[in-house]
């Protein structure tokens, strides 16, 4: 692999794997640090928030929804899903008291290794149909109708629909030891 594909193909993918791993680690020791452990306890209710915000995106997809931008909402969704997964890791900390939150966790991270690499081979299907922009505007459509038509072919090309058979039931997995998470958590709540 010459330089620049080292660059455009590995860097961005280990590079925002590397920066979310390190800013769990720091802000784990931070809150351990200035003694604000309880502050991470909470955490994982924005976290979950954040990600079921991002949501939006598929629902967008799904046309469940009619409005809104699809790529700045899948744009969104990264993000959204990034820092909510962030706050959820400072949350579970380094304390183990039960399986099923600890399930859900790698759950989630493994759906965020997935949401990482579904992002570069998205970036590698835009630029292979990028050439097909050019095509659409000889057809006559204006730059923006050219521009939504790239972006859905992108998210249909063959490799993103065999990539999805794998984010979207770690997605449902992720949801279910979630749900089973916060149903027990508010079971064993106490009421004081
Ligand atoms: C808690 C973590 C996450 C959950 C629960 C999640 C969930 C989902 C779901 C359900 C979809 C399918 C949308 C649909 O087809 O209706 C999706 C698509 C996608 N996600 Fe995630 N995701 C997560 C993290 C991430 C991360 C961290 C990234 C990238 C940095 C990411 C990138 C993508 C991309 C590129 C798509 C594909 C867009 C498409 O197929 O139309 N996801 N995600």
């Amino acid at each position: 692999m010459d330089k620049s594909l080292f660059r455009i193909k590995v860097v961005p993918f280990l590079g925002s794997f590397i920066i979310f791993v390190m800013a769990t680690v720091v802000g784990d020791v931070v809150l351990h640090h200035f003694d604000l452990v309880w502050i991470g306890r909470y955490l994982g209710i924005p976290g979950t928030f954040l990600i079921l915000l991002s949501l939006f995106y598929s629902l967008r997809k799904r046309k469940v929804i009619r409005s809104g931008n699809p790529r700045t909402l899948l744009g969104l969704h990264e993000w959204l899903t990034s820092l909510g997964a962030l706050m959820v890791l400072v949350h579970a900390g380094i304390h183990f008291n039960a399986i099923l939150p600890w399930l859900a966790l790698v759950a989630m991270f493994i759906n965020v290794i997935s949401g990482m690499v579904g992002r570069y081979l998205l970036d590698r299907s835009r630029r292979h149909l990028s050439a097909m922009k050019e095509k659409y505007r000889l057809h006559g459509m204006t730059k923006d109708a050219a521009e939504m038509e790239l972006f859905w072919d992108s998210v249909t090309f063959e490799l993103m629909a065999k990539w999805r058979a794998v984010h979207f039931p770690i997605s449902f997995a992720f949801a279910a030891l979630a749900l089973g998470h916060i149903v027990t958590v508010f079971l064993f709540w106490e009421w004081k």
